[in-house]
C-alpha cells in the first residue's frame, strides 16, 4: 500500500534522524516530519508512478545515506591513525572527550593542545605541561582531534586556567590532521570564547610560502572571538632552529604568566620522568613483545588490510637500480610490489616507508652505556589520565626501541641535554650540558655551535662526553619517536597500478667533526635490493599518503613542470599517464617539463626514458645541467626566456604549473618569475599578478609540492 510504504520510508528516514531532509514531488515540498503524518493522512491505497518513483528515489537515497555514513566513519577512522603519529601505541585511545572533566578531576589549570605531524609541536607540548607544575599550574596535553574543542567556551570556569597552543602549518597553509576539524570549528562558528586565557607557539618553516599561518590565524581567530592572550604569539622557523625559537619564547612566557594569574614560581626542582620502567624478568618474560610493529602486535608477521599508517604493508622491493652515471652521489629508483595489498594511488601521491636505524649506531650506544641490549623493558606513563601510556610500543627490547622507536640520529634538543647533565660525572662534562641546555647567550651559542653546526647527534654527544651516562630506559623516553620518510611516487597508478616507484636521492655527508653520517631512510634502502636468485625480496614497511598534487582533469589541459633533481618524481608519473592517454587517441594539451641537474653525463635521471617520451611527442623539456658550464644554469634561467610560452599556459589557455623539489631556494624563485611573466604578459599591476596568483592556487593551477 502506497501510503503504509510511503510512511514507512518517511518514518525509516525519521529514525535515521534525516529529519532535515526533504522530499520533493511535484509541485510539493513537505519536510520529512510532517511526510510521516501526510502519508498517514492519505486514504489513496494505489500505486501511482509517482510513488513508484519516489520509493526508488527514497531507497536510492537511504542506501546513499547509509553508504556515505559507513564511508565517513571509515574516514574518520583512517584520519585519526594519519593524525597522531606519536601516539601509535596499541593502547586505547581515551573514550572520554572532555577535558574540562579531566583538569578538574586531576586538579588541573593548564592544557596544552598540539598540532602535530612529525611530533615536533607534541613535544614541545609535552615540555610545556610538564613546567607548568613549577608555576603552581598542573598540565595536560591534548589532542584537539579527541576533544570537545567547543568546552574551550567553559575553561574560564576553572580559576588560574590557560590553554597554550603548539601548532604546525602544512601544505598551503593548512593545519595538521589533528587540527583540522578544531580549526574548522573556528572558521565556521562563532563561540563567546570571552574569559579564555591562551598563548600560542606555531610551528612552521621560512622556507615555505605560508610560513606558520596556521597559528597566526588562530591567534588572531581566537581574539576576535574574545579570548584573552596572555602572551604573545611565539613563531618557530624550523630551517633555522626552532628549538632556539622555542626556548626563547618559553623564556618570557613563564614569567608573563605569573604575572598575569598573580602567582610564582615554586622554585622546587621536580622529577621530569614522565615513565616509569620496568624491566622483565629473562626466565619469565612477556608472551607478547613488540619486534618493530607500529601499532599492532604481530602485525608484521599477520598481515591484514586495510594498511595505512598504522599498519604498513610489508612491501617487496623488486627493483632498485643506481640512476646516477657518475659524481659521486647516488640516487635510486625503487619499486615496490603492492600485489595483494588492496592499495591504489594516484600519480602525485606519496609513499611513505618506516626506516630502521643503523645496527652499528644502535650496538655504539649498549657499548656506551654498557647494557644488555636485548633487556626486554616496558615503559608506562605516571601519569594515569593521559591517554597515551606508553611512549611506543611495549613491552620491546631496548634493541627493537633504538632501532625501530626513536630517533638517534637527529640533534638531541636542549630538554635531552638538561637531563642528560645529571647523569655526568665529569663536572665539567655537566656544566657544558646545562649551559647548552640553558636560555642565556652563551648557552644559545654554545647549543648552536655543538650540536646543530657540528652535527652531533646522541651517539656523537655520548662518544664525545665520556662520563655520560644517562640510563638506558631514560634515554628511550627522551628521545623523539622514529618517523616515516615521505617520497613523491614517480609512477602512474594507471599503468602501474601493482608497483610503487620511488626516486630517493642517499643522504650522505662528513660532519665538522670528521664523522660519515647516513641518512636513516636512504642508507637503509640502499641495502634493500633483490637478489634476483629466487631468494625472497627485502620488504619494507610502507604506506601510501593522498596528495593534492594531482593532474588536471581534463588531458587537454596544458601543463607547466619544474622539477629539478628528485623534483623530477612526480612528474615521471604525470608524463606516463598523458603519454598514455595520448597513446589512446584522447587530445591531450601541451605537456612541459623544466628539468634540471648537475651534469648531463652524470645525474640526468632517467634521461632515455624522457628523450623516449620527447621523441614520441607526448613531452617538450628543457633541461639545465648547472655545472657543465663555467656559469650556473638553472631550470629558472630557462624559464625567465621564456615568458611568451608560460603566459600562454597559464595566462591564455587555463593550464596548470607545478613545482617540485627543493623548497629553500628553487621554488621560490620559480614563483618570483611566474609573477614577473603575470605581470608582464598579462599587462597586470604587481597586485593584479599576486591576485591571479592566488586564484591560480585556489583553483589548484599552481601546485607546489616541495621538501627542504
Ligand atoms: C612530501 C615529501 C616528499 C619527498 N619526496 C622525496 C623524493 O621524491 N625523493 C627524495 O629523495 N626525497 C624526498 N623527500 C625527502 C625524504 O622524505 C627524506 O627526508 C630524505 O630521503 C632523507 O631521509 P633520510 O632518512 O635518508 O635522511 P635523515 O637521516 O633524515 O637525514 C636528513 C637530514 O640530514 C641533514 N643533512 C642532509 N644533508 C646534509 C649535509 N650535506 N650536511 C649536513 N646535514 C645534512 C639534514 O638535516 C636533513 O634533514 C620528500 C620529503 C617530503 C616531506
Ligand atoms: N631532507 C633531505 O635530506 C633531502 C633529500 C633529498 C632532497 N632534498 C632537497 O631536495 C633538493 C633537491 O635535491 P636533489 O639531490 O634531487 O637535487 P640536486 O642535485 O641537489 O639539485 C638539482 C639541480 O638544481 C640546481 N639548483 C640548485 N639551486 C637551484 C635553484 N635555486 N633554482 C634552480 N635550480 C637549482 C642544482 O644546481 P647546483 O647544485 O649546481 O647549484 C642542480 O643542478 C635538495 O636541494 C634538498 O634541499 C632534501
Ligand atoms: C611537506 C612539508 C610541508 C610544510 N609546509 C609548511 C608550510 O606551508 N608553512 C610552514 O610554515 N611550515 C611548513 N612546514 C614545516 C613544518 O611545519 C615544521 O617542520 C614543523 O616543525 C613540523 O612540526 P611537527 O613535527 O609537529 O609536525 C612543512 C614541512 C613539510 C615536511
Amino acid at each position: 500500500m502506497v501510503p503504509c510504504l510511503r510512511s514507512t520510508v518517511a518514518e525509516l528516514y525519521h529514525t535515521l534522524g534525516l529529519t532535515g531532509f526533504t522530499l520533493t514531488r511535484p509541485n510539493t515540498t513537505v519536510p520529512i516530519g510532517d511526510e510521516v503524518q501526510a502519508a498517514k493522512a492519505a486514504d489513496s491505497d494505489m500505486f501511482s508512478l509517482t510513488d513508484i518513483i519516489l520509493v526508488i528515489f527514497l531507497i536510492g537515497i537511504t542506501v546513499w545515506w547509509w553508504f556515505y555514513r559507513n564511508k565517513k566513519d571509515a574516514s574518520l577512522k583512517d584520519k585519526s591513525y594519519a593524525i597522531q603519529p606519536m601516539v601509535m601505541t596499541s593502547t586505547p585511545q581515551v573514550t572520554d572527550n572532555s577535558f574540562i572533566k579531566k583538569l578538574k578531576s586531576s586538579g588541573r589549570s593548564l592544557i596544552v593542545f598540539y598540532g602535530s605531524q612529525t611530533g615536533t609541536g607534541e613535544e614541545f607540548a609535552g615540555r610545556i605541561a610538564k613546567e607548568g607544575i613549577r608555576y603552581q599550574l598542573k598540565g595536560m596535553v591534548a589532542d584537539p582531534e579527541e576533544y570537545d574543542m567547543e568546552e574551550l567556551t567553559q575553561l574560564k570556569n576553572i580559576s588560574n586556567s590557560l590553554a597554550v597552543f603548539c601548532m604546525a602549518t602544512y601544505g598551503e597553509g593548512d593545519p595538521t590532521d589533528n587540527a583540522m576539524e578544531f580549526v574548522e570549528w573556528l572558521q565556521n562558528g562563532e563561540a563567546d570564547l570571552t574569559g579564555l586565557n591562551y598563548t600560542i607557539f606555531g610551528l612552521g618553516n621560512k622556507t615555505y610560502e605560508h610560513y606558520n599561518e596556521v597559528a597566526i590565524y588562530i591567534d588572531k581567530r581566537l581574539e576576535e572571538l574574545g579570548a584573552t592572550r596572555v602572551y604573545q604569539l611565539g613563531l618557530g622557523d624550523d630551517d633555522a632552529n626552532i628549538e632556539d625559537d622555542f626556548i626563547t619564547w618559553k623564556d618570557g612566557l613563564w614569567p608573563t604568566v605569573c604575572e598575569f594569574f598573580n602567582i610564582e614560581a615554586s622554585g622546587e626542582e621536580f622529577n621530569m620522568r614522565q615513565y616509569r620502567v620496568t624491566e622483565h624478568d629473562k626466565d619469565a618474560l612477556p608472551d607478547r613483545i613488540y619486534s618493530g610493529e607500529i601499532a599492532r602486535i604481530f602485525s608484521y608477521k599477520n598481515q591484514k588490510p586495510p594498511y595505512d599508517m598504522k599498519n604498513p604493508f610489508l612491501t617487496p622491493v623488486r627493483v632498485n637500480r643506481e640512476l646516477h652515471k657518475g659524481g659521486g652521489r647516488s640516487c635510486m629508483h625503487i619499486e615496490f610490489d603492492l600485489e595483494g595489498s588492496k592499495l591504489r594511488y594516484d600519480s602525485g601521491d606519496h609513499a611513505a616507508v618506516y626506516p630502521e636505524n643503523r645496527v652499528e649506531l644502535v650496538n655504539r650506544i649498549g657499548e656506551l652505556l654498557e647494557v644488555d641490549l636485548d633487556t626486554v623493558f616496558t615503559l608506562t606513563n605516571t601519569d594515569e589520565d593521559s591517554s597515551k601510556r606508553h611512549p611506543f610500543p611495549c613491552p620491546t627490547s631496548y634493541r627493537t626501541a633504538l632501532t625501530y622507536y626513536v630517533d638517534i640520529s637527529g640533534k638531541p634538543r636542549t630538554h635531552v641535554l638538561k637531563e642528560l647533565a645529571e647523569y655526568a660525572s665529569d663536572p665539567q662534562e655537566a656544566a657544558q650540558l646545562k649551559m647548552m641546555a640553558s636560555t642565556s647567550p652563551e648557552g644559545k651559542k654554545l647549543y648552536n655551535q655543538w650540536i646543530v653546526e657540528d652535527n652531533r647527534s646522541i651517539v656523537h654527544v655520548l662518544e664525545d662526553m665520556k662520563s655520560v651516562k644517562p640510563k638506558i630506559d631514560h634515554l628511550c623516553e627522551l628521545l623523539p619517536r622514529l618517523q616515516c620518510r615521505y617520497y613523491s611516487i614517480s609512477s602512474s597508478g594507471k599503468l602501474f597500478p601493482n608497483r610503487v616507484h620511488i626516486t630517493a636521492v642517499r643522504v650522505e655527508y662528513d660532519t665538522p667533526t670528521n664523522r660519515h653520517v647516513h641518512g636513516v631512510a636512504t642508507s637503509w634502502l640502499a641495502e634493500k635490493i633483490p637478489k634476483g636468485d629466487g631468494s625472497e625480496d627485502p620488504v619494507v614497511p610502507l604506506f601510501i599518503r593522498k596528495s593534492q598534487f594531482k593532474l588536471p582533469t581534463k588531458t587537454q589541459t596544458p601543463i607547466i613542470m619544474i622539477g629539478p633533481g628528485t623534483g623530477l618524481a612526480p612528474f615521471r608519473g604525470f608524463i606516463q599517464e598523458r603519454d598514455m592517454a595520448r597513446k589512446e587517441g584522447k587530445p591531450v594539451g601541451e605537456t612541459i617539463l623544466y628539468f634540471g641537474c648537475r651534469r648531463k653525463s652524470e645525474d640526468f635521471i632517467y634521461e632515455e626514458e624522457l628523450n623516449e617520451f620527447v621523441k614520441n611527442g607526448s613531452l617538450k623539456m628543457y633541461a639545465a645541467f648547472s655545472r657543465d658550464q663555467p656559469e650556473k644554469i638553472y631550470v629558472t634561467h630557462l624559464l625567465s626566456k621564456n615568458a611568451d610560452e608560460i603566459w600562454n599556459v597559464i595566462g591564455l589557455n587555463n593550464g596548470h604549473f607545478y613545482i617540485c623539489g627543493d623548497a629553500r631556494s628553487m621554488a621560490k624563485d620559480v614563483q618570483a618569475i611566474l609573477l614577473k611573466v603575470i605581470q608582464e604578459k598579462g599587462n597586470m599591476s604587481e597586485k593584479e599578478a599576486q591576485t591571479f596568483f592566488k586564484k591560480m592556487e585556489s583553483q589548484k593551477r599552481y601546485s607546489a609540492d616541495v621538501w627542504s
